[in-house]
């Protein structure tokens, strides 16, 4: 297995959604609309597409995992906080375990701190994301605007102590609830 990952491209678009409908078939907390999700982020005002990266299997020349981060915003009644949510991250099933999720997250996580973002939240697996650096984000007084397990929701400074004055409400954009 050969795996480069690389900035997604228009002609990639239907491959792509194709690979995380695949992805999140036999996933736990799916509401297997993550292909129409990633559609919709890509048309949003929230879209960099230097946050849509590709996995490729260089043998057989074909898409096998995509990872997206999305602006938002962490919001308390002194401040909005810009930042990126990490959402959804997508590994075909025959290719998962072997590394190309982490493969994909390092190298989105390297982009967040090349393009100057301070932090990133995710809502996801609690065993998974902790090895990248992520914690709970109640430690820094963020919360997800819907009910979720305190495990489950977690943040992740890009720079040294860039979440020490930042609490609040983290705000997505209304794409992801449509
Ligand atoms: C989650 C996902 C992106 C991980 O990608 P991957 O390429 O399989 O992951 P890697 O090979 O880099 O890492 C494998 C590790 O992830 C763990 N892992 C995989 N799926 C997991 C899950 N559902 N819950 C907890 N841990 C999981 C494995 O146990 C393994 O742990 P180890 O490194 O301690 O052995 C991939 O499994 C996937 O697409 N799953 C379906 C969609 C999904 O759930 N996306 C994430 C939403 S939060």
């Amino acid at each position: 297995m050969n795996i480069i990952i690389k900035q997604e491209q228009e002609e990639d678009y239907k491959i792509t959604e194709k690979v995380v409908k695949c992805a999140f078939a036999n996933a736990e907390h799916s509401d297997e609309n993550e292909h129409n999700l990633v559609c919709r982020l890509r048309n949003s005002n929230v879209f960099i597409p230097e946050f849509s990266l590709v996995a490729m299997d260089n043998d057989d020349n074909r898409i096998v995992g995509h990872i997206l981060l999305t602006k938002i915003k962490i919001n308390n009644e002194d401040q909005v906080v810009e930042s990126l949510a990490l959402a959804p991250v997508s590994v075909l099933p025959e290719y998962q375990n072997q590394g190309v999720g982490k493969l994909l997250i390092t190298k989105a996580l390297k982009k967040a701190k090349e393009l100057k973002f301070n932090s990133i939240v995710v809502l996801g697996h609690p065993e998974y994301y902790p090895k990248f650096g992520f914690k709970k984000a109640s430690i820094w007084g963020i919360k997800a605007p819907f009910e979720v397990s305190d495990e489950a929701f977690m943040a992740m400074e890009l720079g040294e102590n860039t979440l020490d004055k930042v609490s609040g409400f983290v705000e997505y954009p209304s794409v992801f609830f449509e």
